[in-house]
């Protein structure tokens, strides 16, 4: 049984703009999962539908192999803490304390392990210097970071990433991907997000799902998917830098074997240049 799973799934958003064509979806325990797309691909809307917040048009979706009911939806919300793209959806209290405190209290936890949880998800996103600000007053990685740490207060076991860069400076972004993956390896925490910047991807993801109009054009591995540099561009994406690079010169005949993150292109560079890594 999977965490996630939808079978054709088709939403078409009122005024008959078709925003996902029959989508075949799986999310299996522990995976780390990115939905990579341009704008407008429909990673939005199938992110919604993970946790209830569409119903499919046609199709089906199934959370742990069962459909999204009215008497299981709280269930799911809890089991399943989706991030949205933009934070001031999903933040309004006046303090950032009380805003990660907001979804622990509404499970009726009591006040020392809402305070315990507020003080994990403040660690883990690395804001506890922001605890008393007004989160309206922050900056958009900042809000970015209150909102993620909002939904790992609750301690889902899938968390929901809806472009979790966007506005995250350089740092902001590598201490996300180690955050994505201390989740997975730490906790078995099941993570998908979805993001057009395909940089991050080969160091986050196991398994990566290309959108193009609301549609899976394509999906494996990133030894699958990034030698498929027609395909990407087709659909407003790119291959990343480092296996970009090592293809080009292979191509010009360095004896260079294929990597996609920066470990082990570094060492399979090494190897190359007959130095030890
Ligand atoms: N509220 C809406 N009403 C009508 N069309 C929408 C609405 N929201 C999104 N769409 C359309 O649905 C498609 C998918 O959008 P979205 O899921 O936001 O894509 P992405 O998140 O990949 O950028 C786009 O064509 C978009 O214009
Ligand atoms: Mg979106």
């Amino acid at each position: 049984m999977h965490l996630i799973e939808t079978r054709d799934l088709c939403y078409v958003y009122p005024g008959k703009v078709t925003a996902l064509d029959r989508i075949n979806f799986i999310a299996p325990r522990k995976a780390r999962i990115a939905v990579i797309g341009s704008n407008g691909a429909g990673k939005s809307t199938l992110f919604k539908h993970f946790n209830g917040i569409f119903r499919p048009t046609s199709g089906t979706i199934l959370i742990r192999g069962e459909p999204i009911t009215k008497a299981n939806s709280r269930e799911i919300r809890k089991f399943l803490g989706l991030v949205f793209q933009n934070p001031d959806d999903q933040i309004f209290s006046p303090t950032v304390e009380q805003d990660i405190a907001f979804g622990p209290t509404n499970l009726g936890l009591d006040e020392e392990t809402i305070r315990h949880r507020v003080h994990e998800a403040l660690s883990v996103v690395g804001i506890e210097h922001l605890a008393q600000r007004v989160p309206h007053h922050l900056s958009g990685g900042e809000k970015k970071r209150v909102a993620i740490a909002g939904v790992i207060a609750m301690e889902p076991e899938v968390l929901i990433l809806d472009e979790p860069t966007t506005g995250l400076d350089p740092k902001g972004v590598a201490d996300l991907n180690s955050f994505i993956n201390s989740l997975s390896a730490k906790y078995g925490m099941t993570v998908v997000f979805s993001t057009h910047d395909v940089a991050m991807v080969p160091e986050v993801a196991d398994y990566i799902y290309v959108m193009d109009k609301g549609r899976v054009v394509a999906c494996g591995t990133a030894d699958e998917i990034f030698v498929q540099p027609e395909m990407l561009r087709s659909v407003r994406l790119d291959v990343p830098v480092l296996p970009r690079l090592l293809r080009a010169l292979r191509d010009k005949g360095v004896d260079v074997s294929m990597a996609y993150t920066y470990a082990d292109a570094e060492a399979a560079l090494l190897r190359a240049f007959g130095k030890r890594s």
